[in-house]
């Protein structure tokens, strides 16, 4: 039977449909709702050990509450790209950085299965993107755009395993509001972990949350 959310089965482009129209709803209230994972954000940051004059490119970059920690991350001369494929998303992430002035911060409107950038990246955040974790496509080109050995670093909400298993429910629907395949909680880094090396997963809010981080396959140079 087909399973009702797997970019496996659904095509992508629904998939990615379904989503940009919840955020054209959820945009406006979108950074309110984010203050209590703010501790997981700033521990996947830190677990990428961005150093100055790096590249570094945040997957669904949303609204852009990442950027600020980015930027430091990668000082002056190092560069942020901000991807995203919802403009009302992203429209608030431009605002953001007009503000503050920040020139080496770019924001590139696009599905993560159609990204070009201009050059390698030496790290990527996935902070809170599902929808991307699940498309192989999406997966297959973001690492192409990444150099060998750059550093992955990745936060989202799964099921509770055990006691708690009970509240799967609730899980699936705080999930479902945010993405177009809310499905697929078991283990949402199935799909990208085997692409990487050195990959480890440690669980976080009582089981409800993990952070992954792994290395992009190949030599480097
Ligand atoms: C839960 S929000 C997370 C935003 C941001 N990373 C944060 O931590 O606040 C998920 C974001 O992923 C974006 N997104 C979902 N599917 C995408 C895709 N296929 N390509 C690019 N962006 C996508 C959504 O538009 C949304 O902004």
């Amino acid at each position: 039977m087909e399973k009702p959310d797997d970019p496996l089965t659904i095509p992508d482009e629904t998939i990615r449909a379904r989503s940009i129209e919840k955020y054209r709803k959820r945009a406006g209230g979108y950074d309110a709702t984010c203050e209590p994972t703010r501790p997981i954000r700033e521990r996947t940051i830190a677990a990428l050990q961005l150093q100055a004059g790096q590249r570094v490119l945040d997957v669904g970059c949303g609204t852009g509450l990442s950027l600020p920690l980015l930027r430091a991350g990668v000082g002056e001369n190092g560069r942020v790209y901000g991807i995203d494929q919802s403009p009302d998303m992203l429209a608030i992430a431009r605002r953001r950085v007009a503000e503050q002035r920040w020139s080496n911060v770019e924001l590139i409107e696009t599905a993560a299965q159609h990204l070009h950038l201009p050059e390698p990246v030496d790290a990527l955040l996935f902070h809170y993107t599902h929808d991307v974790l699940r498309s192989p496509l999406a997966l297959s080109r973001l690492l192409t755009c990444a150099r060998p050995q750059a550093r992955i670093a990745i936060a989202g909400i799964k099921f509770f395993s055990g006691w708690l298993t009970p509240l799967n429910f609730w899980v699936y629907l705080k999930n479902h509001g945010y993405n177009g395949a809310p499905g697929e909680l078991r283990e949402p880094w199935d799909r990208v972990a085997p692409l990487l090396e050195e990959w480890h997963m440690s669980p976080t809010q009582f089981g409800m949350g993990y952070i992954g981080v792994g290395r992009v396959a190949g030599k480097t140079a």
